[in-house]
């Protein structure tokens, strides 16, 4: 039998990554994400009580690094939003060779970014999908003016945590930012990544005919900036990268929808309230918590956590098609992306 560390799921794929959303609630209400109102009612979040402690999270953390993982991205809704954050990172950045990062939309960075280095995270990934202030503002829905994201950036940056930014295309919204922030990242020494948007949740109204394929986003920056393009790192990395001819550094492209990556999918997603999830796409969660609150034996969350891991079959994004999108499904602020 192979030891549990190694262990794959029923395609080959091992656990290497995991992704834990630390609470559901955002500042930002991103058109794409967490839409202001949903079918005329507003959002209903998890009680306090209902999440996942600091220790649990790192409990589990070490549970998932005994069975492969090598990577936590800490995310949300906004993770800045709950209380004592840099606890947490504390705590994850003690295990031993753990790669820990962190997803944000960087409203609160300017303020936190000095805590959370110091705190012992490694790198940090801001979301930033315009760089017009209207633009921007009109994304988020909030009003949020996109100086104070780039000042959270200067300030993560000058804390000496590697920056990665995120920007998500949506089409007819900021399909015609994409040359504006190629040129402001470049040479910046930041990495941009693009993201298709992605039919995750059920209520942000998705249709195909809001996606920009990667393959455009690409020739629209080539023909501005030329790109080549570079080998993948390593095995299940999301982002296929393209360097800037001219030495001005690299830029990623996400593309989930038009070029699946199920194959070399090697994630696992806690939700704020402890349910572990195989998919982006999954409608149903895995209770760890009722385990993490009744036992205090590792072994049974080990088994529990590698029984679902090996049982694994997901593989949505391949299987996509106009009925697959109306299926059930978590929304990517509980879920975190
Ligand atoms: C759910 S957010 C959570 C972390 C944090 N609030 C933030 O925005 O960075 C994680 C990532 O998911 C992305 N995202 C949200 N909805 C998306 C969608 N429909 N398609 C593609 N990416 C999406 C966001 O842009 C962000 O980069
Ligand atoms: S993408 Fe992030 S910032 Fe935007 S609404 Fe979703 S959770 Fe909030």
């Amino acid at each position: 039998m192979q030891p549990a560390d190694t262990r794959s799921d029923s395609m080959g794929r091992p656990l290497r990554d995991l992704r834990v959303s630390v609470t559901d609630r955002c500042n930002f209400r991103c058109v794409y994400c967490m839409p202001k109102e949903v079918f005329g009612r507003s959002y209903r979040f998890i009680d306090r009580k209902e999440l996942l402690t600091f220790e649990e999270i790192e409990r589990l953390a070490r549970v998932f690094v005994g069975l492969g993982v090598e990577k936590v991205r800490i995310t949300g809704g906004e993770p800045l939003l709950r209380r004592d954050l840099e606890r947490l990172v504390a705590r994850l950045a003690a295990i031993d060779g753990l790669d820990l990062t962190l997803t944000t939309n960087g409203a609160l960075l300017s303020q936190k970014a000095r805590a959370l280095a110091d705190a012992g995270l490694r790198r940090i990934t801001v979301s930033l999908d315009s760089l017009d202030d209207a633009v921007f503002r009109a994304m988020n829905d909030v009003d949020f003016p996109v100086e104070r994201v780039l000042d959270g950036i200067d300030t993560a940056a000058a804390a000496g945590l590697p920056v990665k930014v995120n920007a998500v295309v949506k089409r007819g919204l900021n399909d015609g930012e994409i040359v504006e922030l190629a040129r402001h990242f470049r040479g910046a020494g930041h990495t941009l990544r693009f993201i298709e948007y992605m039919d995750v949740g059920a209520t942000n109204g998705w249709r195909l005919d809001d996606v920009v394929p990667a393959a455009e986003i690409v020739a629209t920056i080539d023909s501005a900036f030329p790109l080549e393009p570079v080998e993948p790192a390593y095995r299940g990395e999301v982002a296929r990268r393209w360097r800037y001819r001219d030495g001005a550094g690299e830029v990623g492209v996400i593309s989930s929808v038009t070029q699946p990556f199920c194959g070399d999918c090697t994630r696992a997603r806690i939700s704020a309230e402890g349910r572990l999830y195989t998919c982006l796409f999954s409608a149903i969660g895995h209770d760890l918590r009722a385990l993490v609150r009744t036992s205090e034996d590792d072994d049974a969350l080990r088994e529990a956590i590698s029984g679902v891991w090996s049982a694994r079959r997901d593989r949505y994004s391949e299987l996509r098609t106009a009925e697959t999108a109306a299926l059930p499904r978590v929304e990517m602020s509980y879920i975190g992306g």
